[in-house]
């Protein structure tokens, strides 16, 4: 397939400091080397800058921490998206916090709009990242994501101008969750969003539940975003993130889910966000996502039927 890589130093939706230097260390773990290993034709367009003019944005309620910046970051993010779309190739966005996924998914669903596909997304996530400014506990943007592309109020004009196409909430699917606020509990329940938390996860296992979602997009006929936080893995193996949880997915799980969305042939398009190599050990975090987006794009251990 023909890949581009888009990298999105962006850390100003997180509560620390340390994200910028996410794309980096995907790269020093070997990611394009990696990719072009499995037979892909690779573009590594390299980090995308925030333009000096930024919007001037204010909030009507709550909080949002850098808006402007996270607004200018956004509008770039989306463009990039949907312009590697646009020329046939599936974009790779690394991050960087997970409020880019507000620009990628965007050009994302831009493009699959004008194709008349409907957009399904994956959120890889410890977090359901579905707080509003106004339910934000922390005002930090990358906990408000996924809201914000369901179209919940309050970052109305992240955009300006230019096209926002929203993600039907009934094609947001939550994955590995366990750590949810108050309110954002209470918006998940109003709006119907898919949550698979840990506790089914253990019950069930990642097999059935990724299959589930699989099985809903083929019947439509729609194309997966895979959004992948890295704090959807364990932190015993993945310490390199600002937002640690407990009880994360493990690494047969997480390689599990990687292969079952490879083998569907749904996904379109991926983020890889919330690394921070500052907090990591040894770069263990940052290989072992490189080993994982392997996996979602063909690695396997041994040649099975046609
Ligand atoms: N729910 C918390 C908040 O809104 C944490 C969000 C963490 N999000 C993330 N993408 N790591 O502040
Ligand atoms: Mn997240
Ligand atoms: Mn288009
Ligand atoms: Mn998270």
């Amino acid at each position: 397939r023909q890949l581009s890589l888009i990298g999105a130093p962006i850390e100003e939706g997180a509560g620390q400091a340390g994200a910028v230097m996410g794309p980096a260390g995907l790269r020093t773990a070997g990611l394009v080397g990696t990719l072009r290993d499995l037979g892909h034709d690779v573009a590594d367009l390299g980090d995308l800058r925030l333009p000096a003019d930024l919007p001037e944005l204010t909030l009507a309620v709550g909080n949002a921490k850098n808006l402007p910046r996270i607004a200018g970051w956004s509008r770039l993010i989306a463009r990039e998206t949907e312009t590697a779309l646009a020329q046939g190739r599936l974009p790779i966005v690394l991050g960087g916090d997970h409020s880019l996924s507000m620009g990628s998914v965007t050009g994302v669903a831009r493009h699959w709009q004008d194709q008349g596909r409907p957009l399904f997304v994956l959120w890889l996530d410890a977090h359901a990242d579905f707080n509003t400014p106004e339910t934000s506990p922390s005002g930090n943007m990358h906990g408000m994501s996924a809201a914000f592309l369901c179209g919940e109020p309050g970052l109305d004009g992240l955009f300006g101008d230019e096209r926002r196409v929203l993600v039907d909430p009934k094609n947001l699917h939550l994955f590995g969750i366990r750590s949810v606020d108050r309110a954002e509990r209470a918006l998940l329940r109003a709006r119907g969003i898919d949550v698979v938390d840990m506790r089914l996860l253990d019950e069930f296992g990642a097999s059935v539940l990724i299959r589930r979602i699989i099985d809903r997009v083929k019947a439509a006929n729609g194309v997966l975003h895979v959004s992948l936080d890295v704090d959807f893995l364990d932190p015993s193996l993945a310490p390199g993130v600002g937002t640690t949880v407990p009880g994360g997915a493990t690494y047969r799980e997480a390689h599990l889910v990687m292969e079952l969305l490879h083998d569907c042939g749904l996904v379109g398009s991926l983020d890889v966000v919330e690394l921070n190599p500052f907090l990591d050990d040894r770069g263990k975090s940052a290989l072992l996502l490189v080993d994982l987006v392997a996996s979602l794009f063909g690695r396997h251990v041994i040649d099975r039927g046609p």
